[in-house]
């Protein structure tokens, strides 16, 4: 049955399956969030396309019935935690997120014993398990507001991503205690690569996001959130970027500045490497039959969404009071 539906889908074109899904969301009263690393096809069809902070704001506010959430897992998830009524869709079930997965419930758990006194902010890139043993939830758009908000004596550990704990531990002046983990797509772009596209574009701007190592940052003109990558192309002079961040954020700088160059940084000639395999896993045929049969639908228990919607709010009413979200 199912391969039968897969052989019809494939032949509709993109546009037959957009008004397959145009009916579809009318009808059920659905709302389609769609991260900034999305196809462009994804981006353009959504009802909003956002960072992780932005994405789990619509999550929380949304008079939707049903939410299809063209992202990752932990992303869905924390659209169930924020907004447990709903129906909370995710295209494919295996769209993870190798950073959510460098940082296992029970081996955190024991990191935590390990160290009394300490406060636990976690990455929004963790299970939702990680999470109900988090003081307080940030993302790459408000960590350092987050970690500000402690008393600068509070020892405190960051996890999972040791890339963006140590870029705050700098920008802080702190000595949180970092989880080692990182994002596999963010952790193989070179600094090599980095310095031959500085080299033979001197004209061009580097700007990267937080998970990538501490030596590219190093380089970088700027440093931010997906949102603020944007914001910067938007609201900069240059004509010429060197992204190092995964390349479906090109989509909405192009769109942006018609007239400016973005160049992406490989990890090396050979792969797309800086296309995140997860994020890239959703396609319009899996929106549309996650919207025809709700399946995958993500399901949490009671408990799981009690206590992990406590450092999630915690994070929202911080980023509220800082004017980062509304
Ligand atoms: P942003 O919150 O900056 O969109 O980052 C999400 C992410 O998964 C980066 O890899
Ligand atoms: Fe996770 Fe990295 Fe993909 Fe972001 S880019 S979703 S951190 S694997």
């Amino acid at each position: 049955m199912e391969t039968t539906i897969n052989n019809t889908l494939s032949k509709l074109s993109n546009a037959e399956l957009l008004d397959k899904i145009n009916i579809l969301r009318v009808q059920k009263n659905a709302v389609i969030l769609a991260h900034f690393y999305q196809v462009p096809e994804i981006q353009e069809l959504a009802d909003f396309v956002g960072d992780s902070l932005q994405l789990s704001q619509q999550a929380a506010n949304t008079k939707a019935e049903i939410i299809v959430f063209a992202g990752v897992h932990f992303m869905a998830e924390t659209a169930k935690i924020l907004s447990p009524d709903k129906k909370v869709l995710i295209p494919d079930m295996n769209a993870g997120c190798s950073l959510a997965d460098s940082c296992p419930p029970d081996a955190f758990k024991r990191f935590i014993d390990e160290h009394p006194g300490h406060k636990v902010i976690s990455y929004i890139n963790c299970s939702a398990a990680v999470k109900t043993m988090s003081d307080i939830i940030c993302t790459s758009s408000n960590a350092k507001a987050i970690v500000d908000s402690f008393p600068q004596d509070q020892p405190l550990i960051f996890a999972p991503d040791k890339n963006l704990g140590a870029y705050i531990n700098s920008q802080t002046g702190r000595n949180m205690v970092l989880w080692d983990g990182s994002c596999h797509v963010h952790n193989q772009l070179t600094d090599e690569k980095t310095i031959e596209l500085k080299i033979t574009h001197p004209d061009a701007k580097l700007i990267a996001h937080p998970e990538c190592r501490g030596p590219i940052l190093a380089l970088a003109d700027f440093i931010g959130s997906t949102s603020a990558l944007l914001d910067f192309t938007k609201n900069d002079s240059s004509m010429k970027y060197i992204i190092a961040t995964e390349s479906g954020i090109i989509h909405q700088m192009k769109k942006a500045n018609p007239d400016k160059t973005f160049i992406v940084v490989p990890s090396d000639d050979t792969c797309n490497c800086n296309d995140c395999p997860y994020m890239k896993m959703n396609t319009l045929e899996k929106i549309y039959l996650s919207l025809k049969t709700e399946k995958p639908e993500i399901l949490l228990d009671q408990h799981t969404i009690k206590r992990a919607q406590i450092p999630i709010r915690k994070m929202l009413d911080i980023s509220k009071k800082s004017g980062l979200v509304k």
